[in-house]
């Protein structure tokens, strides 16, 4: 029996096996419940009683020697990798789930690269303001309903912290720290104390636009916002100006293009009048320069400020503004061909 037992240690000491299948048979074959081993422990009731506690301790070592080797042998397959592993190396990879912009991003890097191509850069400017930069610098009067609390979000009160309500706040922050020409546009996210529809949010995103140099007019303007229109649109889309009022600009306006669903013969989106409005704009009024330390006299400019959330609605036909914020990936996951 002992004579037995030592063969069967030597023979375990140097066992080897080249795939994981072949330390599966080796288990069986000495440490499974019909293996060589346990087939020494049932004979072990014939060992003659005077050497049983010798056998048993030989025994009991054999075991845990053919379970360690078992082990090494299998932890041996676990961190190699030399494609005799088990592991599969043509196996074809996970698959990539790629994302998708969020489409408001799309239009508004669309807007950015349209205005590019004219020589605007882009600036930013900060979503908490004062009073000073939403509403003072660009000429609203102090008693203008905008500045009530029905209407903007007030973080405090004397001296005014508030979230801006339009994006013209940055042409005040640029204009106060450079001197024309300026021709920069400035998209961001602005807040509005407002309720929550289809048609409404009481937050947005808005692109502002702005360009002041000497002997810039009305003209100016207005090929300058055709030019945006046919790039977002279509070259077929036409512009119409409409006279419009917003303290910071003299003359104002609001601009409508015809219809890129209809093609302006009428439909639902536009009502049956083949235009949609998408912004409002106008030559900066001489107030809001001074008010920056830029000398009127010398010096005129345009601005104009859109909505970014209205703009996809009509490109991709999107029935309500709440879309945008609910992160739904159903909705989300149609805009994987925009760029
Ligand atoms: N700030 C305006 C709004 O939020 C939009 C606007 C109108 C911006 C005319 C302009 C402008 O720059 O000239 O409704």
């Amino acid at each position: 029996m002992l004579d037995k037992i030592r063969a069967l240690l030597n023979e375990i000491e140097v066992l080897k096996a080249a795939t994981r299948e072949e330390v599966e048979e080796l288990r069986i074959r000495y440490i499974s419940k019909k293996g060589v081993v346990n087939q020494l422990f049932t004979e072990f009731k014939d060992v003659a009683p005077e050497l049983k506690k010798e056998v048993g301790k030989s025994l009991n070592d054999l075991k845990e020697a053919a379970q360690q080797k078992i082990n090494q042998l299998k932890e041996s397959f676990e961190t190699t990798c030399d494609g005799s592993t088990g592991l599969d190396l043509t196996a074809p990879g996970d698959s990539i789930s790629m994302g998708s912009r969020h489409p408001l991003a799309v239009v508004r890097n669309r807007i950015i690269d349209i205005f590019a191509r004219l020589g605007f850069s882009v600036a930013e400017g900060p979503e908490i303001e004062d009073d000073w930069h939403v509403f003072s610098a660009l000429n609203f009067a102090p008693e203008h309903p905008a500045r009530d609390m029905q209407d903007t979000f007030f973080i405090e009160k004397n001296p005014d912290v508030l979230l801006r309500t339009h994006t013209s706040s940055v042409q005040i922050r640029v204009m106060e720290r450079t001197q024309p020409p300026i021709r920069a546009i400035f998209p961001g996210r602005v807040f509005r104390n407002e309720a929550i529809s289809a048609r409404s949010h009481c937050i947005f995103h808005q692109v502002e636009g702005l360009y002041v140099d000497e002997n810039v007019s009305f003209a100016d303007l207005k090929q300058t916002l055709l030019y945006f229109a046919k790039e977002l649109f279509g070259e077929e889309t036409q512009i119409r100006l409409r006279p419009s009022y917003f303290p910071f600009t003299e003359p104002s306006a609001e601009m409508d293009v015809s219809c890129s669903i209809c093609g302006g013969a009428g439909c639902n989106v536009c009502k049956y009048s083949g235009w949609l409005e998408i912004l409002g704009c106008g030559m900066v009024d001489p107030n809001v320069l001074e008010a920056c330390n830029i000398d009127s006299q010398k010096y005129t400019g345009f601005a104009f400020g859109m909505g970014i959330e209205r703009i996809a609605m009509l490109l991709y036909g999107i029935k309500d503004i709440r879309h945008y914020f609910e992160n739904d990936l159903r909705f989300l996951r149609q805009f994987k061909a925009a760029l």
